[in-house]
């Protein structure tokens, strides 16, 4: 099936955030807690935040379309560290295994390579298996396990990730 990827603008940002939940409280679902998931998703899916991602000169944010039908979104950037970083990547429960998230990271090791990076890096939480079997086949090894605290009692358990680009 036909998709194609498109920059996020300020105008779609509800509908991001809505994508974000529905697909949030299937993959994390007995991972981490639900009010770890709502948490989560008010730190990094306030309109504000969203906001401040797009005016972000470091960041890149994008979406994929299939059939004029918004089924999932990616966002890179370049951390703190230097390093190329895909920081999320998410395609709607009803629209995963089709190639999607796959397409999202090619999108993404462009970007990195447009702007001189050797390797992508990501987190991904230890017990989210579907994530780290689909990384796997995109190419990405497991770096380093990482624990970090995120505030209000939470913490990321995750394996960074990496694959060149
Ligand atoms: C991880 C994710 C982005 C992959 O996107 P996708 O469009 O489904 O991926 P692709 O179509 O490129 O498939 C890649 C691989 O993902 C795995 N995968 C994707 N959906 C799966 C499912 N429902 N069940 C089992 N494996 C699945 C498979 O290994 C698949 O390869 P295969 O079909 O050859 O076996 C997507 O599954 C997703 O949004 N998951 C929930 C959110 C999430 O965990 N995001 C990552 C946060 S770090």
């Amino acid at each position: 099936m036909p998709f194609d990827i498109r920059p996020i603008a300020p105008a779609d940002i509800p509908a991001i955030a809505a994508l974000a939940r529905a697909t949030w409280e299937v993959a994390y679902h007995g991972i981490i807690t639900p009010a770890q998931i709502d948490y989560m998703l008010a730190q990094r899916y306030s309109a504000a935040q969203l906001q401040a991602d797009l005016a972000d000169a470091h960041k890149w944010l994008y979406q994929a379309f299939m059939d004029g039908e918004r089924v999932g979104y990616a966002a890179c950037e370049v951390s703190e560290k230097g390093e190329f970083k895909l920081d999320k990547l998410y395609v709607h429960p009803d629209m995963q295994r089709r190639g999607v998230g796959a397409a999202l990271v090619e999108h993404a090791a462009s970007i990195a390579r447009e702007h001189g990076h050797a390797a992508m890096i990501l987190y991904v939480n230890k017990h989210n298996a579907q994530a780290i079997r689909a990384y796997g086949k995109y190419g990405f090894t497991v770096r380093e396990k990482v624990v970090t605290d995120i505030g209000g009692g939470f913490v990321m358990d995750d394996f960074l990730m990496e694959k060149p680009v």
